[in-house]
């Protein structure tokens, strides 16, 4: 069943209008915070929080799992969108109604329900940290910069408040439409997000200290690699680029017949990736310089260290604000593709309209995101093996979902479509070949590896 644009635009669905509307729209659900707040955490932790350990394996295994499992998954995931033109739930199924390949669908827009249920609380501290910005609330110095994340995740009322309005805006976004909504704002933000990104890289590395940066993030101490920093980084591939719930099966569906896959998922993979790196960058490159010490285990990393390296910078008081409105737009073009995925399905295969999807669907999710908000102060202390209800959700959703989602989508185009169903569309018997030899084994033997591994393992390390 092939949709063409036009019929899209007879439905309810929408489409992308410009020639670049996937990449951008793409490139705004995988650039979020993922690679602005929870790559540089995660290195953090990984890299133990000093110099030489294990960061650099991370970054290592991180790179090799985005290029071998990552970009050929996010091929198919593209492709699955675009060939049919549906959700993903309908998506596996008008090409395999049979044998319940419509459950890796299901899963995912499961997972999207889960994951931005917390997702939001996250992106809510940046709505707070525009205002802290507005008003000069935040300082150079690094213990008040410190004490005032620590004090914010400490009231209830205000993870709770942010954790609404963001939910408020990403409902807003849906409403308004695919195309008015997400393609309009990505292509505005993505290019001055990417300069200010640039400039601050600079400017990390040129401070005294700065570069031991780069020694942290790319110097692979081997030993360091055991079972727990491979699930995450694995977990974090996937996380980043969007893959494994369907988010970019459903933007592929949006997508025109004329706008091709492959450079499609080349630029997309490349931009996500650049963007985590730069922003890893910038925070340990402040880390080291002003020996900053990350009291919160690394989770306000990127709140706290950002505004000291602002406050040696010219006109830095300016560009905060705007630094901290780019993030928040980032993060706003992410949860908008996980609310979109789960109201598409509710569009499509429940016959709501948009507004009453989205509204619905997004109501759901805020509340079940309300213990995730309460995890930084009233449950606390409600730990299960050392990790929070946040924690759990995150640790679930990224390290055992999507990578069996990725998993699911892997099997299906390299196993269950055949050769001549996935022809064609990379415009090279070369790359299709390449393509099809990591859906069939590469990615489903490295996931299942890692996944199986940490089920039977144990979840720790
Ligand atoms: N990739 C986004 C980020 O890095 C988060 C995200 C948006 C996501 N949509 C997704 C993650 C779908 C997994 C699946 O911040």
């Amino acid at each position: 069943m092939k949709n063409t644009t036009s019929v899209q635009d007879a439905t309810s669905r929408g489409s992308f209008a410009g020639r670049l509307g996937f990449v951008l729209a793409a490139a705004g659900s995988a650039v979020g915070l993922g690679n602005l707040w929870k790559f540089p955490y995660l290195t953090y932790r990984h890299g133990g929080g000093s110099e030489g350990s294990g960061a650099g394996a991370f970054v290592l295994i991180y790179l090799a799992a985005v290029l071998l499992i990552g970009a050929p998954v996010m091929l198919a995931e593209i492709f699955l969108g675009k060939k049919t033109g549906l959700n993903p739930v309908g998506a596996f199924r008008s090409l395999r109604p049979k044998g319940g390949w419509k459950f890796v669908g299901g899963l995912g827009v499961a997972t999207g329900f889960v994951l931005l249920s917390y997702y939001s609380i996250v992106a809510g501290w940046t709505v707070q940290y525009v205002i802290y910005a507005v008003t000069g609330a935040l300082s150079g110095d690094a213990d008040t910069s410190g004490s005032l994340f620590t004090g914010f995740l400490a009231s209830p009322s205000r993870q709770i408040g942010f954790h609404a309005a963001f939910m408020g805006m990403t409902i807003a976004v849906i409403v308004g439409g695919v195309s008015k909504g997400i393609e309009r704002w990505t292509k505005m933000l993505m290019p001055v997000l990417l300069g200010i990104l640039a400039v601050l890289t600079v400017r990390s590395l040129t401070l005294p200290g700065g570069s031991r940066a780069l020694t942290f993030l790319f110097y692979p101490d081997f030993s360091a690699i055991n079972r727990g920093l491979v699930l995450e980084a694995v977990g974090q591939a996937f996380f980043s680029l969007s893959l494994g719930m369907g988010a970019i099966i459903t933007y592929g569906s949006y997508m025109k017949r004329e706008e091709r896959i492959g450079p499609a998922a080349v630029s997309v993979v490349l931009l996500d990736t650049l963007v985590a790196l730069m922003a890893s960058i910038i925070v340990f490159g402040s880390i080291f310089s002003f020996n900053l010490s990350m009291d919160s285990g690394g989770i306000g990393n990127l709140f706290t260290t950002i505004p000291v390296i602002f406050s040696k910078i010219p006109a830095g008081a300016l560009l905060l604000i705007m630094f901290y409105l780019l993030i928040m737009f980032a993060a706003l073009t992410s949860t908008v593709s996980l609310l979109e995925t789960v109201s598409a399905y509710f569009i499509d295969e429940l016959g709501m309209n948009r507004k009453k999807a989205a509204a619905l669907s997004g109501g759901a999710i805020f509340a079940l995101g309300i213990p995730s908000a309460l995890s930084f102060n009233l449950m606390a202390d409600a730990t299960l093996g050392g990790r929070t209800f946040f924690d759990w959700m995150d640790y679930f959703c990224a390290n055992i979902s999507l990578p069996l989602g990725g998993l699911g989508v892997a099997l299906f185009v390299g196993w269950a479509l055949t050769q001549r169903e996935v022809e064609g569309e990379l415009g090279s018997e070369v790359l299709t070949k390449a393509w099809r030899f990591s859906l069939r084994y590469l990615a489903p033997v490295a996931i299942l590896a890692v996944t199986l591994g940490m089920l039977f393992g144990g979840v720790d390390a």
